[in-house]
């Protein structure tokens, strides 16, 4: 038997699940020195931080602008001053690869006629950039953003938004994250939730319990019981 049965559609987060957004520091890491991976991480941490927060204070702004605002806290806290280096990490962001497991996984699932979409934070704008620079366009049927709602993850609208837009139910959709937060708010919400778990991170102690860790997207036909093409 395989781990999830009767899914429809798979839907996966967008960064750090399908799009690498480590490698949108490490071409400037001889700029930041011994200071790339504290930097890199509190721009991360600053960032998603702040998306719970707006969501909370109920006041939204899109991921683009929290992006930004992101960075300069930490271009402050390490005290650079440097519009250049600020410049390349935010177009850097706008152009992120795909993980290479990413491709022929999505093309595994539409072979067996799922149906495979992004659920992001990422402001449409952003996402088109994503999708175009990875050339993952023609492997989607659908990039949903949470602009649509107004709110970030994981605020259940934002699930909501997956199973309005693809007309499945919420237990026939497989959501795909890296973000152990994000997997226990998907699985609160009620869908099935792979946590694709890339950084090794523990679980959370929060409500919602992925139905399976895997440590790849490679993982996933399996876990949907389905043979790789
Ligand atoms: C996203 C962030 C949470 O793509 O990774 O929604």
């Amino acid at each position: 038997m395989p781990a999830l049965s009767d899914i429809r559609a798979c839907v996966f987060d967008a960064y750090g699940t399908l799009f690498d957004v480590q490698a949108a520091v490490a071409p400037h890491r001889d700029r930041l020195g011994d200071r790339a991976a504290a930097f890199s991480a509190l721009w991360r941490r600053k960032h998603v931080s702040y998306t719970w927060l707006r969501s909370l204070m109920q006041r939204h702004a899109d991921f683009w602008q929290v992006t930004q605002d992101a960075l300069d806290y930490a271009l402050d806290t390490f005290d650079l001053d440097d519009d250049g280096l600020r410049k390349d990490l935010l177009d850097a962001y706008r152009h992120l690869d795909a993980y290479p497991d990413a491709a022929p996984t999505l093309r595994t699932l539409r072979a067996h006629g799922l149906t495979t979409a992004i659920l992001s934070n990422g402001a449409p704008g952003m996402l088109a950039d994503a999708v175009d620079h990875s050339g993952l366009g023609d492997l989607l049927d659908a990039v949903l953003s949470v602009e649509s709602v107004g709110v970030f993850k994981p605020d259940p609208r934002v699930y909501q938004l997956a199973v309005d837009r693809l007309g499945v139910p919420r237990e026939r959709i497989a959501f795909q994250t890296a973000n152990a937060w994000d997997a226990a708010g998907a699985a609160a919400f009620g869908l099935r939730v792979v946590w694709i778990n890339r950084f090794d991170q523990l679980p959370e102690r929060l409500p919602g319990t992925p139905d399976v860790e895997v440590a790849s997207l490679a993982a996933l036909p399996k876990v949907l019981g389905l043979s790789s093409t």
